[in-house]
C-alpha cells in the first residue's frame, strides 16, 4: 500500500492552490436576438458558441460563464442590453449581435467601456471601416465581403442586367451597394432597385411586379431569416424563377431555413463564407458534432458562433485574462476552421476568408448546397479605419 506522507500532502495542497489561483473565470455576455425576425439566427449562433466552448474549452484552465441578453433585433433594446452586460454583469467580453442596425447602436458603448465585442454576425461595413475600434473584432463577415465578389462573378456568367431588392436598413443598403459597385465596374447594368420596409413586409408582390417589368436578366437580393423564407416562396409562386433567375447573398437560402423554403429554393444561386458541404477535415468534425448536438446541419450562423468561441479560447490560451488583454489578443488569432483558413486583418479587425458561390439543389436527403466556385479571400479596404 502506498504511504501518503505529510510532504506528499503539502505538495498536493500546493498543486491544488496553484491550479485554483491560475484558473480564471471569463465572463461572456451573449448579445443576440432570441425574439423577432432574426430569432432563429440568434439561437443558431448560441448553439455554435456553446459547441465551440465544449470543443475547445479544455485547451485552457479558464472557465467561461455565459450571460444571455435578447436584442429583439431592435437597436435601442440592444444598446440597453449591452450597457447592462457591461455595467451590471461586468462581463469581460461580449459576443454576438446579428443586425447591422444593432451593431451601429452598441459601437460607442463597447468602445467607451473598452470591453471587446466579438461580432458573430452583423456585417455592418462601418464597424470595421470608418467607425472601427480596437474593441470590435469581427469573426463573421462584412456586408461588402460577401457581396462584392458576386458582382464580378455574375457578370462573368454573362448576366448583363439585374434588378436588386433588399430590406430597408443598413445591411440591405450595404450589401446591395457592394454588389452593384463591382457588378457595374465589371460592365453590368443595374436597371432598377427597391428597398422593402424591414420587419414589416409580408407581401412582396408589388416589388416583384416591378422587377418583372424592369427588363432585367436576373434579380439579386439580400434577405435573411423569416423575410428570406417569405421572399423565396413568393418569388417562386409568382412564377418568376424560370425567366428571371434569382441570385443573392447566401443568407437567402441558408441551410438554417432552406427546408422551410422547400422546392422554391431549388436553383437559386448565392454566395457565402460557409456552407456545410465544404470538403475539409475541420468541417467534417464540426458538422458531425453540431448535428449530434442539435439534430440539424450547421449553417453559416452556427459556424460564426463556433469560431467566435474558439477565437476567445485562443486569446485566453495566449495569456489574456481580462477585457483589455482579450481585446489585444483577439486580432492576432488565426486558425484553420470549418470555413477554411481564417485570420483577422489588423488594419480593420475584420475576418479574412474565402467566399463560396453555391447553388441550392435537391440531394439524397433534401435540399443541399452545391459549391460552384471558390472566390479567393480578399481583405476589405480600410475605408477610413484608424485604430485608436
Ligand atoms: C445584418 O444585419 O448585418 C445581417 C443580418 C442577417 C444576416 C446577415 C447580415
Amino acid at each position: 500500500m502506498k504511504t501518503i506522507t505529510k510532504a506528499t500532502l503539502v505538495g498536493l495542497a500546493t498543486t491544488i492552490l496553484a491550479h485554483t489561483a491560475t484558473a480564471e473565470e471569463i465572463s461572456v455576455g451573449l448579445l443576440l436576438p432570441y425574439s423577432g425576425v432574426y430569432a432563429a439566427l440568434g439561437n443558431e449562433i448560441d448553439a455554435g458558441f456553446q459547441l465551440g466552448l465544449e470543443t475547445f474549452g479544455g485547451e485552457t484552465d479558464a472557465t467561461f460563464k455565459v450571460v444571455r441578453e435578447d436584442t429583439e433585433v431592435t437597436p435601442g433594446v440592444g444598446l440597453g442590453k449591452a450597457r447592462k452586460l457591461i455595467l451590471q454583469d461586468k462581463v469581460d467580453v461580449i459576443a454576438g449581435v446579428v443586425s447591422s442596425g444593432v451593431l451601429a447602436a452598441v459601437r460607442d458603448v463597447v468602445d467607451g467601456a473598452k470591453v471587446p465585442l466579438i461580432v458573430a454576425n452583423a456585417g455592418n461595413d462601418e464597424a470595421t471601416g470608418e467607425s472601427c475600434s480596437p474593441y470590435i473584432i469581427r469573426m463573421s463577415f462584412s456586408n461588402m465581403q460577401v457581396n462584392r465578389p458576386m458582382g464580378r462573378w455574375m457578370f462573368d456568367q454573362g448576366i448583363k442586367k439585374v434588378y436588386t431588392l433588399a430590406p430597408d436598413y443598413a445591411a440591405g443598403h450595404q450589401m446591395i451597394d457592394a454588389f452593384a459597385a463591382s457588378y457595374t465596374a465589371s460592365g453590368g447594368e443595374v436597371v432598377g432597385q427597391a428597398y422593402t420596409p424591414f420587419q414589416k413586409t409580408e407581401d412582396f408582390g408589388p416589388f416583384l411586379a416591378e422587377a418583372k417589368a424592369s427588363g432585367a436578366d436576373a434579380v439579386y437580393v439580400f434577405y435573411a431569416g423569416g423575410e428570406a423564407i417569405s421572399f423565396v416562396k413568393q418569388y417562386d409562386s409568382f412564377g418568376l424563377k424560370a425567366d428571371l433567375p434569382l441570385f443573392g447573398s447566401g443568407f437567402l437560402t441558408s441551410p438554417l431555413y432552406v427546408k422551410a423554403e422547400g422546392p422554391a429554393a431549388e436553383g437559386v444561386i448565392t454566395a457565402l463564407h460557409y456552407v456545410p458541404t465544404l470538403d475539409n477535415a475541420p468541417n467534417a468534425a464540426f458538422v458531425t458534432a453540431f448535428e449530434a448536438a442539435n439534430g440539424h446541419l450547421p449553417s453559416e450562423f452556427a459556424v460564426q458562433g463556433y469560431d467566435s468561441a474558439r477565437a476567445l479560447i485562443e486569446a485566453v490560451k495566449s495569456g489574456a485574462t481580462d477585457a483589455e488583454t482579450i481585446a489585444a489578443a483577439l486580432p492576432k488569432v488565426t486558425f484553420d476552421g470549418p470555413r477554411g483558413a481564417l485570420s483577422i486583418d489588423a488594419a480593420t479587425n475584420n475576418v479574412v476568408q474565402p467566399i463560396y458561390v453555391y447553388e441550392t439543389v435537391a440531394g439524397d436527403n433534401g435540399l443541399t448546397q452545391k459549391v460552384l466556385a471558390t472566390l479567393p479571400a480578399e481583405a476589405d479596404p480600410a475605408n477610413g479605419c484608424v485604430m485608436k
